[in-house]
């Protein structure tokens, strides 16, 4: 058991935020593996203050596992008005967390994401700001740095002056965007240096993945993004061994059938059967991406899934094939 601010948090592993991927659907389906935080999207701040559609969307969501909402913005005002505001239409966000990270061009233009890193001293403002304003506890997800310029010690001086609750770092920089291998060696030990709970992310593929970049930093947080997509029994592996010291199997393509089904009837339920499919032609190949001779399956899973009937049919058939094979962590694929 760790806290963020005053906030107990059951576990390590926190659920990574995934523009498109992890809707509200997503992270029920996450939720029962053992994620112990949930990160929404990154919402827009000025779409919160108006009231956009989309972006209400985003803040629709229970009170279990405790949630973030992940807001992205540039302006410590205006993010601290869309943290009023966001709270005031859903009191079960549990944590606002800034997003200090992303590398997208359309992010950054704005002067947000991981625009932010260029100005430490603002990224403690923002914090500052909003923590002034709610009384939920207040973290930022931060990269390395940008260019060659690693300044995460930096940012995190400035985020931890303003009182941040706890703080991401996605161990790349923001050139890197998602590929190549993180730099966990660059934050060795880092948590030790730091007076708030530190998560980490970037590709946490397997167990194994989870204990040597929690044994090199020290972190108390373990953010499982990609890897958890199409295996989301990666989460209970985590969760189990830090709770108990066990180190579980990977699931069998029979397990994987059941809960890429269950993960489709959640998304259908949420967003109407068209848009899941489209989503689900992208995921569902994951579910059986660790499997020796499937890549013919998985490129008619991204291209033959046009309604759940069609889903079903491709996926009765590999269950069929291979149904007691274990998914194996070597055949998992990276950076995609
Ligand atoms: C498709 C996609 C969308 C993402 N969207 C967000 C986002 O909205 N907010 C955020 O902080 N990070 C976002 N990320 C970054 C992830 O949360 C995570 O830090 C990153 O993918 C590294 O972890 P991984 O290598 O385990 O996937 C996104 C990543 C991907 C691949």
């Amino acid at each position: 058991m760790w806290k963020i601010g005053d906030l107990k948090i059951d576990g390590r592993v926190v659920l990574g935020p995934m523009s498109g991927v992890t809707s509200r659907s997503y992270r029920d389906f996450m939720k029962p593996f053992g994620v112990a935080l949930s990160v929404t999207e990154m919402t827009s701040d000025v779409g919160v203050i108006h009231g956009l559609r989309r972006s209400m969307d985003y803040l629709r969501f229970g009170p279990n596992p405790p949630t973030a909402l992940q807001l992205f913005g540039s302006d410590p005002s205006v993010l601290a008005q869309a943290s009023e505001a966001a709270l005031k239409a859903n009191r079960n966000i549990d944590v606002i967390d800034i997003n200090m990270g992303c590398p997208v061009a359309k992010v950054v233009r704005n002067g947000s994401g991981s625009a932010l890193m260029k100005d430490p001293k603002k990224c403690g403002d923002i914090i500052r700001s909003i923590k002034r304003t709610v009384d939920v506890p207040v973290t930022a997800k931060i990269r390395l740095g940008y260019g060659s310029n690693i300044n995460y010690e930096q940012v995190i001086d400035e985020l931890e002056g303003a009182e941040v609750d706890a703080v991401t770092i996605h161990a790349r920089t923001m050139e890197e965007r998602y590929t190549g291998t993180p730099h966990y060696d660059l934050i060795r030990g880092l948590q030790e240096r730091m007076s708030v709970p530190l998560i980490i992310s970037g590709n946490i593929y397997s167990l194994d993945d989870a204990i040597n970049d929690v044994g090199m930093t020290g972190a108390s947080g373990i953010m499982v993004a990609r890897g958890g997509v199409g295996n989301p029994f990666l989460i209970t592996q985590i969760d189990r061994y830090y709770r108990t010291g066990e180190k579980l199997p990977n699931p069998t393509i029979d397990q994987q059938v059941d809960w890429c089904l269950e993960l489709a009837d959640g998304l259908i339920a949420e967003k109407g059967e068209e848009l899941a499919m489209n989503i689900l032609r992208g995921v569902a190949p994951k579910f059986i991406s660790g499997c020796y001779r499937s890549r013919a399956y998985r490129n008619r899973l991204a291209i033959e899934t046009t309604d759940l009937e069609s889903l079903k049919k491709i996926l009765f058939e590999i269950r069929d094939r291979m149904g007691s094979e274990r998914i194996r962590t070597e055949c998992l694929s990276k950076d995609n």
